[in-house]
């Protein structure tokens, strides 16, 4: 999703970075519009560094990609935090003398506005005409809470804290279409022990599985992640869901299996081992201790996780599959149906990996097949892209067995 976020010159601009963060790291595209004030709290490069997007905030940088409007319409969603009166003032006035101004203008998106200032300014009655005007347009406003403030008083006025303001900027723009719904999502590479310093593991990070419960969370499901082994900092964006770790297939097959005796849906996004060691040594294995130049490991296969869960299927329930496959064209699509059909779950969510793509990368591209092996949605993007164009074929299918 394509977001912008306004940044105006109260301190809780320091808060924001960690708002923008939060927005990057669930996979949206982020443009910061700060203000000129803004920029005495937090500098240029923090915005650039955190959004990975130039920053500007004057309507005469970029001329020719006509900036002024370029960002609003590009948007599909505008979060000003925090928002100070003064910036409230101006929005209700409708002027445009900056970046942030013009882009306020020029957009049809949903605005969400985060208000922090000082009791006294918030109560003020030229502050409440302001809100009431905005909130009359159709801007959310979001807070201010209640609490300790900057010169140490007490009262309205704190700029709401960044994981709400998100959870409920991006509840506006979603459909609310998993409201309710009981999710449970696996992701990671599970990791087979050999010995007590040595496994059988996967370049899974976990990534595509985590921007898979972010989306279906921001979409109103209740949302359990079983992760088996992720890259460092990608549980992060799973904070406020039901986290259960699982390290190997086994626990896996357990957890979700569990998990999925309760579940509206079931996506089995992890890559799970084939094959584990028959037995793990109980001590490490030395070279000392081998019967020649190699070494044999005798390895037994693994349970299908995914053909278990579609076994003990409940009566309406929703089960996802994904493949990850080294081919390309109609032979991916092909091994694609087949996989589906072995598997017998609802969709299958086919992406090609190789040496340099699909795993630890950002950026991901699906084709989703159901059940019988029509294609039913195919997307490119980034890995919460391709989460939300997954959900949105789950959904149809759902909305289509009814
Ligand atoms: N899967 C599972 N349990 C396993 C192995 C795989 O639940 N023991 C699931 C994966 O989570 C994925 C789907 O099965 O949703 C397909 O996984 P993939 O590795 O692509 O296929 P495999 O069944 O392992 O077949 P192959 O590796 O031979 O292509």
């Amino acid at each position: 999703m394509f977001v912008v976020v306004g940044v105006t010159g109260g301190i809780a601009a320091y808060k924001s970075v960690h708002l923008v963060r939060l927005l990057v790291k669930a996979g949206h595209e982020v443009h910061v519009i700060p203000t000129e004030d803004a920029l005495r709290f937090v500098g240029l490069p923090t915005w650039e560094a955190i959004s990975r997007h130039p920053v500007t905030t004057s309507v005469h940088d970029d001329v020719p990609q006509v900036r002024h409007v370029a960002l609003g319409r590009q948007a599909d969603l505008v979060i000003v935090a925090p928002a100070t009166a003064h910036s409230l003032a101006k929005m209700t006035a409708g002027l445009a003398d900056d970046l942030l101004g013009t882009t306020l203008l020029a957009t049809t998106a949903p605005v969400v506005v985060a208000p922090a200032m000082h009791t006294e300014m918030w109560r003020h009655p030229a502050t409440q005409a302001n809100i009431a005007t905005l909130a009359a347009r159709g801007v959310h406003i979001v807070g201010p809470d209640d609490g300790e403030l900057t010169g140490g008083d007490v009262g309205p006025g704190r700029m709401v804290e960044p994981e709400q303001i998100v959870a409920q900027a991006l509840a506006l723009v979603h459909p609310g279409d998993l409201d309710g719904v009981r999710v449970v999502i696996s992701t990671g590479g599970t990791r087979e022990p050999i010995d007590p310093v040595r496994f059988i593991g996967n370049r899974s990070s976990g990534r595509q599985g985590v921007a898979l419960a972010r989306a279906a969370a921001d979409r109103g499901a209740d949302v359990t992640l079983v992760a088996a082994h992720t890259d460092d900092g990608v549980l992060a964006s799973a904070a406020g869901l039901t986290v259960v770790r699982a390290g190997t297939a086994a626990e896996m097959l357990q957890a979700m299996t569990d998990a999925a005796a309760t579940a509206d849906i079931a996506v089995m996004a992890a890559a799970v081992a084939d094959y584990r060691p028959d037995a793990a040594a109980d001590v490490k294995l030395t070279k000392e201790d081998a019967d020649g130049p190699g070494r044999v490991l005798e390895l037994v296969e693994t349970e299908d996780v995914l053909k278990t869960l579609v076994r003990s299927r409940r009566p309406g329930q929703t089960i996802v599959g994904f493949a990850a496959e080294t081919a390309h064209g109609e032979d991916l699509l092909e091994r694609g149906r087949r996989k589906l059909h072995r598997k017998g779950c609802d969709l299958l969510v086919v992406n090609a990996v190789g040496w340099d793509h699909g795993f630890e990368s950002d950026a991901n591209e699906v084709i989703v097949l159901r059940a019988g092996g029509d294609v039913v949605a195919e997307a490119s993007g980034t890995k919460r892209q391709v989460a939300d164009a997954v959900w949105d074929a789950v959904v149809a299918v759902r909305a289509a067995a009814r």
